[in-house]
């Protein structure tokens, strides 16, 4: 049996550490992932006046008292994602926020306008031409209802609603572990937080949040589920350490009917996937939580595409996430994919070939269809998966893979 120890979520620490910055005083963060998005976010904090100190390999240290600049690096923060959640927080703190567009994994079209609705909603003046700026004279507590389930558009408004004037109510919200995860953090320093993890959120506005408290970041349940998958895929024998079980009920359930042997203990997962079984084909569409995860399809992916006999897998959230089928089709699978859905006609084994990596959770799929392929793989494009998962190579080695970093 292989164990691996599981990280801080990525998805979570990309909205505490910019949260940190409502907080007027010092904040220790520990459980966090060292990976690219995070340490891109310590810059920009530190641009932003807050003192940013790692104390340890996975603890940060923000004092966020002092903040003396409300204009992000736009080119830093075009780098990734997250760093939209500077404009809710800095937007709650100072009444005024500027950030590069947005990037981060080309998934398709990757709107905001949740994000804007909700603070507009608040009071603030948003403007998005090149750049996005934020600013109020005040902001006060509202009604959103938002169209579709956000993770962003939660945590974002969220961040802005803690500091403002009233109550605001945030209906059709995501619910993901990670929303409860800032929410918990922001209460445990004084914001007033009812709901997360409900479809309905409201906010007491405060005057302040004190510092001084320490908050370990959730575990990453995406990268517990890419373990599960990849134990799976290889007929393997893993023991996932440091993990919520229930959050990965959704991935649990379909790998049961695929055949594994799942067992929840505590804070781990055994899964086991025995030689002389045959992978059962199963049909899955990914849908925000607790649905199944999009953030696991690819993972899943490769386990389909060596199942006995015919699945299909639909895509309900990004339209551009299918990109990895063609790079597991390259090694010999045999998955057809049109528009949101990918249909999987089983094979019995991969070949290693050279593979690009088209995104993160891309990148994590075809290290674990390289893992369990004939011969080598090679896959390029790597600084993808460094943005979500850390030493993932180690982690893969420890199991048994034959993996290295070029
Ligand atoms: N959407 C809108 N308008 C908005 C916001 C979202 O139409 O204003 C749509 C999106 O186009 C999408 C759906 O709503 O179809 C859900 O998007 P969401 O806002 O939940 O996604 P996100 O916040 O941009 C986060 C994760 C993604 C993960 C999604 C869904 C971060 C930084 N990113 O993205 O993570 O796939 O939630 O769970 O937290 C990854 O880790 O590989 C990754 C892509």
């Amino acid at each position: 049996m292989g164990e691996v120890e599981i990280g801080g979520a990525k998805n979570a620490a990309v909205a505490l550490l910019p949260a940190a910055l409502l907080i007027n005083g010092v904040t220790t963060f520990s459980n966090v992932p060292n990976i690219s998005d995070i340490r891109k976010i310590c810059d920009i904090l530190s641009t932003l006046g807050a003192k940013v100190e790692w104390t340890e390999k996975h603890t940060v240290i923000i004092d966020a008292t002092n903040i003396s600049e409300t204009h992000a690096p736009l080119d830093l923060t075009s780098e990734f994602r997250a760093s939209y959640y500077l404009l809710g927080a800095l937007l709650s703190r100072c009444l005024s926020a500027e950030v590069g567009m947005p990037g981060g994994c080309k998934l398709g079209q990757r709107p905001i306008d949740q994000h804007i609705k909700g603070f507009e909603a608040l009071g603030a003046t948003v403007d998005t031409v090149g750049k996005i700026t934020a600013t109020a004279k005040k902001l006060t507590g509202a009604d959103v209802y938002f169209d579709v389930r956000s993770v962003g558009a939660t945590i974002n408004v969220m961040l802005a609603a803690v500091l403002a004037e009233g109550t605001t109510t945030l209906t059709n919200v995501a619910k993901e572990p990670h929303i409860v995860d800032i929410a918990n953090f922001l209460n445990l320093c004084g914001a007033d937080i009812v709901g997360a993890g409900t479809d309905i959120i409201k906010i007491n506005g405060v005057k302040e949040l004190k510092g001084d408290f320490s908050y370990s970041v959730v575990p990453d349940q995406i990268e517990a589920g890419t373990f599960m998958c990849a134990a799976v895929a290889s007929h393997g024998d893993i023991l996932i350490k440091n993990c919520i079980p229930e959050h990965l009920d959704p991935l649990t359930s379909k790998l049961i009917e695929m055949g594994a042997e799942i067992e929840k203990s505590g804070d781990s997962i055994h899964v086991v996937m025995s030689p002389n079984k045959k992978l059962q084909p199963v049909n899955v569409a990914t849908a925000p939580y607790p649905g199944f995860p999009t953030d696991l399809q690819p993972q899943l992916g490769v386990c389909l595409a060596l199942a006995d006999g015919t699945s299909i897998l639909t895509e309900n959230i990004w339209e551009s996430r299918f990109q990895y089928t063609t790079e597991l089709n390259n090694m010999g699978a045999n998955i057809q994919a049109n528009g949101s859905t990918a249909i999987f006609q089983g094979v019995k084994e991969l070949t290693g070939t050279k593979v690009v990596s088209s995104d993160l959770r891309a990148g994590a799929a075809l290290i674990i269809a390289g893992a369990v392929a004939k011969g080598e793989t090679q896959i390029t494009n790597i600084h993808y998966i460094d943005r979500g998962y850390e030493s993932i190579e180690d982690k893969f080695r420890q199991l048994g893979a034959n993996i290295v970093r070029k």
